[in-house]
């Protein structure tokens, strides 16, 4: 019998897969996956197809109605591979997103992974030959109630789904948090923000006749930023030209998207937490600012408190807000004394994209999602400077007199219109 971890907060993401070539998922033990693996953060269980057979010679295809070329994966022993990875382990029912690895399905991309790496529990159905009788499809949605995705890896044909399998495992994987241990590294990466890297240099400075460029020995961090970003849109324009969009061009193109944070979010949002603290002790002065010291599972428990947004531009991280709700005064002279008050506090804004139209939409949305009933809308700001408050103020906030608890926060309330 196994006994449930008090103080495990998160279960490991559950990987099974099936495959007439187990073997070849041996990768799968070694390097980060494997060490994910043995720190329990990933459960990865693979079987044996021919497992499920009951023939001499544990038959798994036979040859194509209608006639053509190769042989078809038969359904009989996918069906009772499924059932044996449904059964096992598993007193609560859950179900797996079947993934079944094939140059038909869509591709897999860097955001596919991210939404895959959110899931609790995937299944890889590994076809060879010509593929997987359809009415396995059909059977795994409609009788077992599972979603299924049929997933290429990019446009070509592999022997089978062994090797596809490996590689998204790998990009899913690195995604589930805890795996990676720098989690900075994962925001800085080609494809996180639809842009690919820009080229990177170690020392020596100088080797065989070959210089570094001057501008990453300058020190001066805005300008090997701006360098970097010039590198990266030239790379994406030379080599994949498909990737780039208008919203690359300039800092305010491209659509604004918000939606509730997930625990997908987590590291991107640590380090854009990071960014504001840094202004803020820069604003204030406090080297002890506590959102300067936030780990990625004091980030990952905030999640809990309230409702935290996230605003993306092009797939990147552009800004946050939390709402929540507080009952009782706000402390303001002249707004509610009684009754709720809705909170947006933790307004952070891409140091990039600050003083553009990032926060004001934000701070609207976070608006537009008090509850009716509420009359007082409070924003707790750290450390505004005056261009801030100017706009704080334009949108109909007042600084009240409340109490803060953190250094440099100041309250701003106005009524609900
Ligand atoms: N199986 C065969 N070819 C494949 C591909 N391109 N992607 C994923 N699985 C495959």
């Amino acid at each position: 019998m196994t006994v449930a971890d008090p103080h495990a907060t998160r279960s490991a993401m559950r990987l099974d897969v099936v495959s007439i070539f187990p073997d070849y998922l041996a990768p799968l033990d070694l390097s980060l996956i494997g060490k994910a693996r043995e720190d329990g953060l990933l459960d990865v269980r693979v079987h044996d197809l021919r497992d499920f057979t009951h023939d001499r010679h544990r038959t798994v295809d036979d040859t194509p109605y209608g006639g053509g070329a190769g042989m078809v994966m038969k359904p009989q022993p996918w069906s009772e591979a499924l059932d044996h990875v449904l059964a096992l382990d598993n007193p609560s029912g859950d179900k797996p997103h079947l993934i079944v690895p094939g140059p038909g399905g869509q591709p897999f991309t860097q955001a596919l992974a991210r939404q895959l790496a959110l899931e609790p529990w995937l299944a890889f159905a590994c076809g060879r030959y010509e593929g997987i009788d359809e009415r396995v499809y059909d059977h795994a949605r409609e009788d077992l109630g599972l979603e299924v995705s049929v997933v290429s890896l990019g446009d070509y044909v592999l022997n089978g789904g062994e090797v596809a399998v490996l590689a998204m495992v790998e990009a899913i994987g690195r995604l589930v948090p805890g795996v990676i241990g720098n989690a900075e590294s994962l925001v800085e990466e080609s494809h996180e923000d639809g842009l690919l890297e820009y080229p990177i240099y170690t020392k020596p400075s100088s080797w065989n006749g070959r210089e570094v460029p001057p501008v990453l020995l300058s020190g001066n961090h805005g300008t090997i930023a701006a360098w970097r970003h010039e590198q990266r849109l030239a790379r994406t324009a030379a080599r994949r030209p498909d990737l780039l969009h208008a919203s690359h061009a300039g800092p305010h193109g491209g659509d604004l998207e918000i939606a509730a944070a997930t625990p997908g979010d987590v590291p991107e949002l640590a380090v854009l937490r990071r960014a504001c603290a840094a202004k803020e002790v820069v604003a204030t002065g406090a080297l002890d600012t506590p959102a300067l010291r936030e780990t990625l599972d004091d980030v990952r428990a905030g999640l809990e408190t309230g409702q935290t947004w996230v605003a993306r531009i092009a797939g990147r991280l552009v800004g946050t807000v939390r709402t929540t709700r507080t009952s009782g005064t706000s402390g303001t002279s002249g707004t509610s004394r009684t009754g709720d008050s809705w909170v947006a506090e933790r307004l952070c804004v891409a140091p990039d994209l600050q003083g553009g139209d990032v926060g004001p939409r934000l701070l609207e949305h976070a608006e537009s999602t008090a509850p009716d009933g509420i009359r007082t809308l409070v924003l707790r700001a750290t450390a505004p400077d005056a261009d801030e408050l100017k706009r704080y103020r334009k949108a109909g906030y007042r600084l009240v007199d409340a109490p803060s608890d953190v250094p440099g926060t100041v309250t701003l309330a106005r009524r609900r219109r």
